[in-house]
């Protein structure tokens, strides 16, 4: 039957399928990741398209899937091992393609509310590269993977994902699909609740959004800059100060990083996968400070320059590279803690996971690692279930301090995930125990002033926010009403 309906499709490309089943996620290039996708021999571009190090480093500790033809293989092969190329690591993939651009045209996985992983399929932008547009459909047949197609008129250069429901592009889309509606369809097959889309600001002619922008994580998108004098200063800036009024998949502001590209550098059109970031360089005397750009954006990652001649600020190292996700993988989705503005009894961390196979949670493996600059060593702290989340406890700090903490979560098979993959979530703490319950101002009395604080609460005429919330709610049993009441007149009656 999957046959058949493989034929169908291929026959006539006029491809429009039922969405999958909702609730849908769809990966971020920054998930964890099998491996990469790459191309050699395609029709227009005959090489990788890549620097033979990048290609190399890829396949050091995670596969290589390679888009090479049949005839093409045999000097592919010779190629990859002549550059030292892990060869353990490369997976084949036979079919025939027009260019090296696998980012554009290659399979965008979402997991469906089955659990079940799928490739979501748009109409390629590039109506003579037939046989890239067909990739997707390949793949998903010879993978045996769900197919879906939205028909919408795409390009993956210019599609990017924050893995928690959102995606982000040029406005080009509405542009290129007068007659769809876009919102809806990104919905429906992708699941996307928020869609940022944002003018060009560099007003290329293919309108992508990976020479520009990226989203390094759920909370986190690094930005290109140009200084004031630029020509394009005034769209960047705009760029910017849309994503400052963007929230994020927690209804947090996106935490906004900058990457310094005074010349048009393509250093926005790196590529992240598991821990690592490839970078292309070459360009000027920038390549370090993008380096470091994307070192302080994602602390630990290992951050690597990749310098190659046709690498050009319209078409880099990320566009001829995109991820394969991890389909063993525990997802864990967590909203990082935020700087605290005043001493806590202690920090929340809430966990949600989903398994992606289904051997089951090894509630033992939930754990949470933290530390502060007074410990050299992290510490760990059990998460333990509740309501559909799982959740630990950071103690008080017990001076101000940065706190960092990672988290690990595993199945009964014996495969561990861990968020961030490599380095940590960070926030700021100030030391001391926090507040005594009831203090809902937080100026170390407990008086008059809480009572009133709690009734306008109740009354809903000035309700309480943050912190406040936990302190007010003295018999904790989350939630704040007149029992609470009647136990802060008793604390300042001293009953
Ligand atoms: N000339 C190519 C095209 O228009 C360039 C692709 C650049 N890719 C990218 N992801 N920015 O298809």
């Amino acid at each position: 039957m999957k046959k058949l309906l493989f034929i169908f499709l291929l026959t006539f490309s006029l491809s429009e399928t039922d969405p999958p089943i909702a609730p849908i996620s769809a990966f971020a290039e920054f998930d964890i990741s099998s491996g990469s996708f790459i191309s050699y021999g395609s029709y227009m571009g005959g090489g990788f398209g890549l620097p033979m190090n990048l290609i190399r480093d890829l396949s050091i500790d995670a596969l290589l899937y390679v888009l090479v033809p049949t005839s093409s293989q045999y000097n592919c092969n010779n190629l990859l091992q002549n550059n030292n190329v892990n060869m353990e690591n490369v997976v084949y993939l036979n079919y025939n393609h027009d260019t090296y651009w696998t980012k554009n045209f290659g399979p965008y996985f979402i997991v469906d509310g089955n659990n079940e992983i799928g490739i979501v399929d748009f109409q390629y932008d590039r109506p003579d590269r037939i046989n890239d547009n067909a990739i997707p459909l390949q793949l998903a047949s010879h993978w045996n993977y769900n197919y879906f197609d939205s028909d919408i008129i795409h390009n993956g250069g210019n599609l990017m994902f924050n893995g928690i429901n959102q995606a982000a592009s040029s406005t080009l889309p509405y542009n290129a699909n007068p007659n769809l509606d876009v919102n809806q369809m990104m919905f429906d097959y992708y699941g996307i609740e928020q869609y940022h889309t944002v003018e060009d600001p560099w007003n290329n002619y293919h309108e992508h959004i990976d020479c520009w922008a990226k989203f390094v994580s759920p909370e986190k998108i690094i930005i290109c800059q140009v200084p004031a004098s630029h020509y394009r200063y005034a769209e960047i800036e705009n760029v910017v100060s849309f994503y400052q009024n963007q929230e994020n998949s927690f209804g947090e502001p996106y935490e906004i990083y900058r990457v310094y590209t005074p010349n048009g550098e393509p250093y926005a059109n790196s590529y992240i996968m598991n821990g690592k970031v490839y970078v292309p360089i070459g360009f000027s005397q920038y390549d370090d400070e993008a380096i470091e750009a994307y070192q302080l954006a994602l602390p630990e990652y290992e951050v690597s320059g990749y310098q190659y001649g046709n690498f050009i600020s319209t078409d880099a190292l990320n566009c001829r590279v995109m991820n394969i996700p991890d389909f063993e993988a525990i997802q864990i989705y967590h909203n990082s803690i935020n700087d605290m503005p005043v001493a806590m009894n202690e920090y929340e961390i809430i966990v949600k996971l989903n398994e992606l196979t289904d051997y089951g949670i090894n509630e033992n493996s939930l754990k949470v690692y933290w530390k502060n600059q007074y410990m050299t060593e992290y510490t760990s702290i059990q998460l333990e279930y509740f309501e559909n989340t799982y959740n630990a406890n950071i103690p008080q700090q017990p001076g101000n301090t940065e706190v960092r903490y990672f988290i690990e979560a595993g199945n009964l098979n014996g495969r561990t995930d861990r968020l961030p993959i490599a380095g940590y979530f960070d926030f700021y703490a100030f030391g001391g125990p926090g507040f005594n319950l009831g203090d809902i101002d937080m100026d170390n009395l407990v008086n008059i002033n809480d009572i009133f604080l709690i009734v306008h609460h109740v009354l809903n005429t000035n309700p309480i926010t943050g912190y406040g919330l936990i302190l007010a709610d003295l018999n904790e049993d989350n939630t704040i009403n007149v029992f609470d009441i009647i136990r802060i007149v008793n604390i300042i009656l001293g009953n």
